[in-house]
């Protein structure tokens, strides 16, 4: 069990556009997966991105079954997503609350697409293609965003809906 530090908000490293993985099913890089789910377990995060452990790789991890920080949220299917493209449905939106492990202590009222087609591949290179709506969707876009080094406020509408998440409102 590895749990890696986590970089904060203002660490250039966040701010990076990561690179393609080009192997699959690498020691190496199945070691940096267990590493990144050991790490979003003890910090009971919905999601995990590469770069959120200073690995500039095009790589994240998400899923949500009864997460107690997202107690109304749907589940999200674990997974693991390599090279990933999002494409919107169409030009809906809705906004709602997220945090992230990079900018612990606050939340941010955040517009996502609310249903996205996403493509990529597994550990071992399978080719990976879904639809998702709703928390499902948000949490891949989040996810993916920290790969071209988008943290949630940059998508903010209203920076006075950015808080902490122990003062009520
Ligand atoms: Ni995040």
């Amino acid at each position: 069990m590895t749990v890696r530090t986590i970089l904060r908000m203002g660490n250039p490293l966040l701010l990076q556009c990561a690179k393609e993985i080009t192997e699959f099913n690498t020691p190496e890089l199945n070691k940096l997966i267990r590493d990144m789910q050991d790490t979003m377990q003890a910090e009971d995060g919905a999601g995990l991105a590469a770069p959120q452990i200073g690995v500039s790789l095009r790589l994240v991890i998400f899923g949500v079954d009864h997460n107690p920080r997202y107690p109304d949220a749907e589940t999200v299917p674990e997974t693991i997503l390599i090279n990933p493209t999002i494409t919107p449905v169409d030009e809906t939106m809705d906004e709602a609350w997220e945090g992230c492990l990079s900018l612990p202590g606050l939340r941010g009222m955040v517009p996502r697409y609310c249903q996205i087609k996403y493509s990529g591949f597994d550990a071992q290179g399978k080719k990976i293609e879904i639809e998702a709506s709703g928390f499902h969707a948000r949490v891949v876009q989040h996810e993916c965003d920290h790969l071209d080094g988008i943290l949630y406020p940059q998508r903010m509408k209203d920076l006075k809906q950015f808080s902490y998440t122990d003062e009520p409102g």
